[in-house]
Formats: C-alpha cells, structure tokens, sequence
C-alpha cells in the first residue's frame, strides 16, 4: 500500500513545507448540489497557490477522480504537453450523477508520490 499525503497533514509544519504540501495538493471545484441525470462538471487543479515543477525528472503522472470507492475518471498526463515550466496543472470531469457524491481527488507526482485532496460533498436532487 502506498502512502497517501494530503494537505492537512501538514497543518502544523512552517510555511516551507506547507508550500510543499500546497503544490502537490489536488483541489476540487465545483457546484455543492445539482440534479440527478443531469451532466456534472467538477475541475480539479494541483496547489492553491504554489505551481509545481514540470520537469522530466520531476512532474505530474495523473489525476483521478473518485466517489468514495469508486474511480469515476483518470486524466494520464503527457508532461510535454504542458511545457518544461512550474505549472498549476488544471482538468476538468464531466459525467451524470444518480445519488450524491462524496468526491475526492488523487494526484501522482512520480517523485513526492500520492496526494489526496479534501473530499466535497455534493447533493443530488431529484435521487
Ligand atoms: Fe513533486
């Protein structure tokens, strides 16, 4: 089993390693309640505030998006793609929802490893 980082574990670190923490860390954004068979859009972005590095030896892998134990979507990420630079790298899902979501967000970097975001709650009318 891997380790699982997320931001609020560094809650009590110095404001360097939170920085650390805030650029490896997946924020999700969306609407709090929507409708039922409707479609979702939910954006997720890596760090607040910090961009991390996008180097060769260094950068993203992926982005996933669960519902509670259920992978709802995956974006593999071609590091190229976004240039040689620090970068807040940003995706965005987009699917149907039939009851309401506990959302979280998962984050890969291939050098500081698995990063969580904060789960959203999300109400489905018309479940
Ligand atoms: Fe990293």
């Amino acid at each position: 089993m891997p380790r699982l980082f997320a931001y609020k574990d560094f809650a009590g670190a110095s404001e360097k390693v939170r920085g650390y923490a805030d650029k490896h860390s997946p924020v999700i954004i969306c609407e709090s309640v929507t409708e039922r068979d409707k479609p979702f859009r939910v954006k997720v972005v890596i760090g607040k505030s910090i961009k991390h590095p996008n180097a060769k030896d260094h950068h993203f892998e992926y982005i996933q998006l669960w519902n509670l134990e259920t992978l709802i979507g995956e974006m593999k990420l071609q590091r190229a793609s976004f240039g040689d630079n620090p970068v807040h790298i940003e995706t965005e899902f987009i699917f149907i929802p039939k009851v309401s979501l506990r959302l979280t967000a998962m984050a890969y970097c291939n050098k500081h490893g698995l990063w969580q975001s904060e789960e959203i709650f999300v109400k489905v009318e018309g479940e």
